[in-house]
Parts: C-alpha cells; sequence; structure tokens
C-alpha cells in the first residue's frame, strides 16, 4: 500500500517475514483501534476531517472492536499491525479510511499504542504481585508463632517463627509494588501528535488525544514522544528485582520440601511425580518458576542493550523492543500467579520446624545476653563462656534443654576462674526458644505481636496499592466510555 509511492520493486517475502513484527504486534490491536478512534475524534474537532468521513471511518473501528484482530488479514504480508488495520479500514470505507492517518505516523502511532498496553501490563503485574504478598502474609500471619531456625550462611543461627521468615519476603516484595506504582506516573504519558519526529503544520490538538485516552499528560518533546523506551527498561529493571525475590522464595521452598529438611510439604496439585520412581514428588513449578526468572534478567540486558547507542529518533531496532518486553512481563505475571497458589497452599510441618530449633544451641546468644543482664559482665566474656559451654556440650552430648546451672558455671570457671550461680529456671528458659523468640520485641523483631504488628501494617500498605490499582483501571476503563461516547456524538451529528 505505502510502497507503490517511492519504492519501484515488491516487498520481497523472506525480506517481509525477517521484519514484519505482525506475529507480536498483534497483540496491540485493540490498543491500535482506540488510538485510531482518538485521532479521528480530534482530527474532527479541530475541523481537519468532515464528520461524513470521519463516520465511515468510526463504523469501521466499532465493528473492529468488537470481530478483534481476527478480522483483518494479519498475515506477513503487512509490516505491522498497525498496516494491516489501515489496510482494512480503507478497503471497508474506501478513501475516506485514507484521512486517518492525516498529521500521524505509525511512529507516534506504535509508541501510543505501547505505551497503552504497558500501563495494562504494570497493572497486571502488580495484581500478581499482590497475590503473592497477600499468600506470604496470610501464612506469616497464621503461623507467627510457629518456631524455625532463622539461617545465616545457611547455618542455623538463632530460632524465629514462619510468620517473621514469610513477613520479610512480604516486605521486599512490597518494595517492587511500589516501584511499579512509581514506574506507571512515567509510563502514562501519551506521544499522538508527534507524528513521525517534529509533530506536524496541522493544528493538532495534542491534549485531546492524550485525555480521550485516558493518560494524565503528554510527553513534550515529539522526538521523545516517537523514541522513548526507557519506561521499558524501568518496568524490566523492577521485573527483574521481582525476579530476585521469586527465585530466594523457590529455591528456599524447594529446599524446605527436601526430606532432608522436610519443614513443608506441597499440595499434591502442584508437584510432579517421576516417571520411574514411584515415591517421588517433584517440586516441578518452583523449579520451573526458577528457571523463568532467566527470562526477566536476560529481558533488562536485552532491553537495555537495544536501547543504548540508539541516536534520535525512532529507529526500527525499537521494534525488536517490543516482544521481548512482552514476554517479560508474561511470564513474570504468570510464575507470580502459580507461586502465589504454592505458597497458599503449602503444608508447614510446625512439628518439624520446631523441633530443629531445639538442638545446635541457637539460642546461645539470649543466654549470653541474660549473663549479661544478671552478672553485668562484657557482653564478650559472656560470648566466650557460652562458647565454651557449647564446646563442652556438643563433646558431651548434653543437648541444650538438659544444660543445668552447675554446666553454665563450669563453662564460666573455665573463662573467668568464677562460677555465675544463675538458678536453673533461668538457664532453662534462656535456652527455650519459644522465650528467646518472644523476647525479642524490637521493631522489626520475631516476637509473635510484633509480627503481627507488621503483617497488619503490610496488609495496610496492601491494601493501598490495591486501591491504587482500582483507580487507575478505572480511570483507563472511564475514558474508553469517553472515547466511545465522543465517537457516537460525532456518528449522530
Ligand atoms: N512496527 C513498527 C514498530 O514496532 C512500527 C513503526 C514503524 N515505523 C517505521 N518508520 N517503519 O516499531
Amino acid at each position: 500500500m505505502i510502497r507503490d509511492g517511492r519504492l519501484g520493486k515488491k516487498f520481497d517475502s523472506s525480506v517481509a517475514a525477517f521484519t514484519s513484527s505482525i506475529d507480536f504486534d498483534s497483540a496491540l490491536f485493540e490498543y491500535d483501534v482506540l488510538t485510531d478512534m482518538a485521532h479521528m475524534v480530534m482530527l474532527v474537532e479541530q475541523k481537519i476531517v468532515d464528520r461524513g468521513d470521519a463516520g465511515k471511518v468510526f463504523s469501521v473501528l466499532k465493528n473492529l472492536l468488537n470481530t478483534g484482530a481476527g478480522a483483518v488479514d494479519t498475515s506477513s504480508d503487512f509490516e505491522d499491525i498497525h498496516m494491516a488495520i489501515e489496510a482494512y479500514i480503507i478497503r471497508e470505507a474506501g478513501d475516506a479510511g485514507g484521512r486517518l492517518h492525516t498529521g500521524r505516523s505509525r511512529n507516534d502511532q506504535v509508541a501510543c499504542d505501547l505505551r497503552m498496553k504497558a500501563r495494562d501490563d504494570v497493572l497486571l503485574l502488580s495484581k500478581a504481585l499482590t497475590g503473592l504478598v497477600s499468600a506470604l502474609l496470610e501464612v506469616a500471619e497464621q503461623h507467627s508463632l510457629t518456631l524455625l531456625p532463622a539461617y545465616t550462611h545457611m547455618q542455623r543461627a538463632q530460632p524465629t517463627t514462619v510468620g517473621h521468615h514469610l513477613s520479610a519476603y512480604a516486605e521486599s516484595l512490597l518494595r517492587s509494588l511500589d516501584r511499579l506504582e512509581d514506574a506507571y506516573v512515567r509510563v502514562d504519558l501519551c506521544p499522538l501528535g508527534a507524528a513521525a519526529v517534529t509533530t506536524t503544520s496541522y493544528p493538532l490538538n495534542r491534549e485531546r488525544t492524550a485525555e480521550l485516552l485516558g493518560f494524565t499528560g503528554v510527553l513534550r518533546n515529539s522526538m521523545d514522544a516517537v523514541s522513548s523506551r526507557d519506561y521499558m527498561a524501568e518496568i524490566a529493571a523492577a521485573t527483574a528485582i521481582i525476579s530476585v525475590d521469586i527465585s530466594r522464595i523457590c529455591e528456599e521452598l524447594i529446599v524446605w520440601s527436601t526430606s532432608e529438611f522436610s519443614f513443608i510439604e506441597l499440595d499434591d496439585s502442584h508437584a510432579s511425580t517421576s516417571s520411574i520412581m514411584p515415591q517421588k514428588k517433584n517440586p516441578d513449578i518452583l523449579e520451573i518458576t526458577r528457571a523463568r526468572t532467566a527470562s526477566a534478567f536476560g529481558g533488562l540486558i536485552s532491553v537495555l542493550t537495544m536501547l543504548r547507542s540508539l541516536p534520535q529518533s525512532y529507529n526500527r531496532d525499537l521494534q525488536e523492543v517490543s516482544p521481548v518486553f512482552f514476554n517479560t512481563i508474561d511470564s513474570v505475571s504468570s510464575s507470580l500467579v502459580l507461586l502465589s497458589r504454592v505458597v497458599a497452599s503449602m503444608k508447614i510441618n510446625s512439628d518439624v520446624m520446631n523441633a530443629a530449633c531445639m538442638d545446635d544451641f541457637l539460642t546461645a546468644t539470649e543466654l549470653a545476653d541474660v549473663i549479661v543482664r544478671k552478672k553485668d559482665l562484657p557482653f564478650r566474656t559472656a560470648h566466650q563462656i557460652v562458647g565454651a559451654l557449647v564446646s563442652q556440650a556438643i563433646s558431651e552430648g548434653v543437648m541444650p534443654s538438659s544444660v543445668t546451672t552447675g554446666f553454665v558455671d563450669r563453662a564460666a570457671e573455665s573463662v573467668t576462674g568464677e562460677k555465675l550461680g544463675l538458678s536453673d529456671e533461668v538457664v532453662t528458659a534462656a535456652l527455650t526458644p519459644l522465650v528467646a523468640v518472644e523476647a525479642r520485641r524490637v521493631l522489626g523483631g520475631p516476637a509473635p505481636e510484633v509480627v503481627e504488628q507488621a503483617v497488619a501494617h503490610c496488609f495496610d500498605r496492601l491494601a493501598q496499592i490495591e486501591q491504587s490499582i482500582n483507580l487507575r483501571e478505572e480511570g483507563i476503563n472511564k475514558s474508553r466510555k469517553t472515547l466511545l461516547a465522543a465517537v457516537e456524538s460525532i456518528l449522530e451529528a
């Protein structure tokens, strides 16, 4: 269609297949139809196109909204979805259809479609992420008293609770929700009216098209408008950071579900078995999710690498950024949905976790703290005494629950030459994991009431974020109604 003017030769079919974006930009179909509508409404309002011609175009566009992409020829004979749709409109509406591209280019058109899709994508991703955060918080809330060893260096360190542990991930993921919420502000700007690169001499009203498409503002510089994809890099970066957390959660749950740990059991519906070993229960969803985080990291690097070194303004390289971005969002959103289901349905083996807190002297720090408080010794001295005690206990096979004040005194004498004379109750309490957990009431600590407050705080933040997602979705839906009403009023006039 557009080649007939400038180019003598037909498109070679292998060149067409190589350069066409239609395989992936069909995902822009609906956005493109809405962008067409908004542009045409504005052209009529600005008296650039008359109502009669606009009406013919609107009838075709309205049909397209109902039929979907299936109505147009999306073979790679067309360079992209924009050409396929325009060809269809011209076929159906005749010469009037040829007026649609007045004061517009595919450069600002695709930039606009992509930002509309990115808005929806950020909201989709955010909703998937709120699902995971709320699944983590719900389990955390139920298990604020379920003991679990806290690890550092992957070695048992101190007793904590499942509630404390899982809400750590929730806090981190809430920061990612904040990042997405913030990124949305920079996506939500309209490039339409920039045309190919320097705008146009038609008296376009850019604020009006932005409003009709529900954008909060316009991109002010037309060269920037057609060439900026930094929002994709920003969202891909947020997605990569989310994927770091996804991979950590998957890894941990895989380790927890081994028979060596047995801290959790995955729901049967979320596990697979072996084709040869009938006893196996494999955590395939978690493994696949862990592997797919690679697509988010790869996606971010690909987006950045394609954007680097591009001179102003539109370059066809930009077309290649889109599918990478789409795939990254799809992959991470679906991973989040599945991971939420795994978390919500996993069985917590409280007894095993509790037992894991009973040996290994996880409460050694607490005993040292008690010695400091009761005997006013420097923490370093108390640390040495408890170190000696643990070493003696291990060599003599004494469990923490069997340590008496006499045993503590032996260790104290070996370090300072003096006994401590603590009561047996004090020693036993200091070495009891639940007592140590309940004593950690500092902000951010594992004491059940502290975790319960923290979880409640996270639920509040989640509710605020969910409200902001809903408001944005409502805004988009409302603008769509406004746009369709503007189309109708032109059709009726
Ligand atoms: N398919 C193209 C893309 O995704 C649309 C813009 C084409 N513009 C051009 N001047 N060839 O970027």
